[in-house]
């Protein structure tokens, strides 16, 4: 094998490398299971709130008991405490597409501590009242719906 061959070897692998789409397997460790942690916490969010949007949204039936779990699942979810995966550095900008955590986060000034107690107050609000019928429910939706979306306006990057 040739000189040239062997570089053009190395170069195309290098090259095929590069175009794979990477699962975390190229992150340190540490910082591809703080990503899928905090995307977990996120999509327990989801499910708990989604249980409550339908509701709202009357695309399924109010149920007393679903939605008091639901919304005592998410009160106490917003109340855990995350900072051990929200890790400076691990941001959209720096890592690319397998996150999409805003560097916004940990700059000076961020108000993403507002953001996240506006979310754990709506979400208590919801956790005293979604037992106690469609119309509680309805009237402390939109407060939940509205935390997630200010967050995510400010802190959270595009596909
Ligand atoms: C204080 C800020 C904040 C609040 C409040 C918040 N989120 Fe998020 N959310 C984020 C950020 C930042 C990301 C991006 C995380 C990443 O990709 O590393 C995210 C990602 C997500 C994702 C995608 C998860 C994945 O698997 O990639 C879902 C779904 C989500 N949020 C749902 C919700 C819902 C529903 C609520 C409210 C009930 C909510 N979030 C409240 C900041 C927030």
């Amino acid at each position: 094998m040739t000189l040239v061959t062997k570089f053009l070897g190395g170069a195309v692998l290098t090259a095929a490398i590069a175009g794979t789409s990477f699962a975390a397997s190229h992150l340190d460790p540490a910082v591809a299971g703080a990503i899928s942690a905090r995307k977990a916490h996120m999509q327990l969010y989801q499910h708990n709130a989604g249980t409550l949007f339908a509701m709202a949204q009357g695309k399924v039936d109010y149920d007393a008991d679903s939605a008091s779990a639901a919304a005592s699942n998410l009160a106490t979810l917003a109340t855990l405490k995350q900072q051990g995966y929200w890790i400076p550095g691990t941001d959209q900008e720096t890592l690319g597409e397998d996150t999409r955590a805003l560097a916004a986060i940990w700059a000076d000034g961020s108000d993403i501590g507002a953001k996240a107690d506006a979310f754990v107050e709506a979400s208590a609000a919801m956790n005293a009242v979604a037992g106690d019928g469609l119309d509680a429910l309805k009237g402390a939706i939109g407060a939940v719906g509205g935390a997630c979306n200010e967050c995510h306006k400010s802190f959270r990057g595009s596909r």
